[in-house]
């Protein structure tokens, strides 16, 4: 039996917490998409930590993490991060497990996505440059190579084969940085990798699912940066959907049970790309403030706005949503009135569905209005004390939806998460 914890939005919706708050129920936790343009924030022990390739579900001792064969994996990142959890007591090398199946992002992918979005100028999709989309598409054009082939015992000439290809398209690119250190990083970082638990992922997961234990699979990014559902092609590279997780793990449909959709109570972007209910003004910049809206993996400011039922609702039915997570809903704890985003209008015509693109220029949002609750909620507990107003807003919510938001996030701690309604886990 899987459960899904996936990102709702545009990314940073506090899958992190989640998916370690949850963890405990779990005794296995897999990535199935997505590479170090994710950024992950739990606090353990008061601590914070930003995960990137590791699974959110490190800090349990018990439970082990598959990195699946549908991320992209960058050795440098992870050798970092596997010293960072380390320095906090945590034995990484025995419950971490890396599909062979998975592509390695190499120095000249990072090379690549630089020159790619510098070539770009103003159309950039304001990557996070680690080189994400050139290794998708060296897997896609069938180029890559992948954690499986370190066993090979030519795998420094396949690299520089690919290397090869891969300084051609630069010197096309006119890309003259030297990268020459980033190499050395990385057959430093290759040497490590050959250390950790290399495995078949998918025998290794759908024995685990056999034998009756219970799998959570950890989203990164969020539903509007699908590929193909997305806003494309201000997107990422990978299906961010449910549907990835079975082509990212290696397992069926229907071993898959409970979706959990984890918005935000507003709304952010990172990077380039439409966003209807952006805020460019004094309230987005409270939220940013409020919220602390400053990128995990990159630093850059998020851009904040209202939450958007139309791209939520799309969301919700992409990914077959059994419940909502509602996270950050502390961040509007001082706001005398919030907008809900419920429908578009485009070239003077109301819709409630996503259309093909959202950079029609005459599109705008519809807006309803609630009343704030205006009182600090980060110490409540109890599904009681939320009060009345936000109870409003949040039933508004699940109503337009038609999906239950069970679980609400009050803070960025591991204890700041209320139960609203029984869960199945
Ligand atoms: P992820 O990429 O979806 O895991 O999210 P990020 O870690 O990139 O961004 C979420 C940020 O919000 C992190 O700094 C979290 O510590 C923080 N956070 C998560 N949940 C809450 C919450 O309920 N309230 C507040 N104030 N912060 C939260
Ligand atoms: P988590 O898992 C927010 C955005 C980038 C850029 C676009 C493409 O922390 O939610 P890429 O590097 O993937 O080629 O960038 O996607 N992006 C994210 N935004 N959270 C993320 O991950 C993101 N990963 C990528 O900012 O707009
Ligand atoms: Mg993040």
């Amino acid at each position: 039996m899987v459960d899904v914890i996936l990102g709702m939005q545009w990314g940073d919706e506090g899958k992190g917490k989640i998916v370690d708050f949850f963890a405990k129920d779990y005794s296995l936790v897999a990535r199935f998409q997505g590479g170090p343009n994710a950024g992950h924030t739990l606090y353990v022990n008061g601590q914070k930590i930003v995960l990137h390739q590791i699974p959110s579900g490190i800090f349990h001792p018990g439970i082990q993490n598959l990195i699946g064969n549908g991320v992209v994996l960058d050795p440098v990142t992870l050798k970092k991060e596997c010293a960072a959890v380390a320095a906090l007591g945590v034995d990484v090398k025995k419950n971490l497990f890396i599909a062979q199946r998975a592509h390695l992002i190499l120095p000249t992918h990072r090379a690549l996505d630089k020159a790619a979005e510098l070539a770009k100028g103003e159309q950039k999709i304001g990557s996070t440059l680690k080189g994400i989309g050139p290794t998708y598409m060296d897997k896609t054009g069938r180029n890559g190579l992948r954690v499986g082939n370190l066993l090979d015992a030519d795998f420094t000439a396949q690299y520089q084969k690919l290397r090869l290809k891969h300084q051609q398209l630069l010197d096309n690119h006119g890309f003259a940085e030297d990268i020459a250190a980033w190499e050395t990083e990385f057959f430093e970082a290759i040497e490590f990798l050959r250390t950790l638990h290399v495995v078949n992922g998918e025998y290794f997961i759908n024995e685990a699912i056999a034998s009756g234990r219970k799998v959570l699979a950890e989203g990164a990014q969020g539903s509007m940066l699908d590929i193909d559902f997305g806003t494309f092609p201000f997107v990422t590279s990978s299906n961010t959907i449910s549907a990835g997780v079975c082509s990212g793990l290696g397992i069926a449909p229907q071993t898959i049970r409970e979706v959990y959709g984890v918005t935000k109570a507003y709304c952010t972007r990172v990077g380039g790309g439409p966003f209807p209910t952006e805020l460019n003004d004094e309230t987005g910049e409270r939220l940013r403030q409020i919220g602390s809206e400053f990128g995990a993996t990159t630093g850059r400011p998020r851009r904040c706005g209202w939450i958007d039922l139309v791209a939520l609702k799309y969301a919700c039915m992409l990914n077959g949503v059994t419940a909502l997570v509602m996270t950050k809903a502390d961040v509007l704890d001082t706001f005398a009135t919030l907008q809900v985003g419920m429908a578009y209008e485009i070239n003077g015509v109301k819709t409630d569905q996503m259309p093909f693109e959202l950079i029609a220029p005459s599109l705008k949002p519809l807006y309803r209005s609630f009343s704030g609750w205006q009182q600090p909620i980060t110490e409540f507990r109890q599904p009681a004390e939320l009060p009345t107003l936000m109870q409003e807003y949040i039933q508004f919510i699940e109503s337009y939806l038609g999906v239950p938001v069970r679980f609400v996030s009050n803070g960025p701690g591991r204890d700041q998460l209320i139960e609203r309604s029984a869960c199945a886990h």
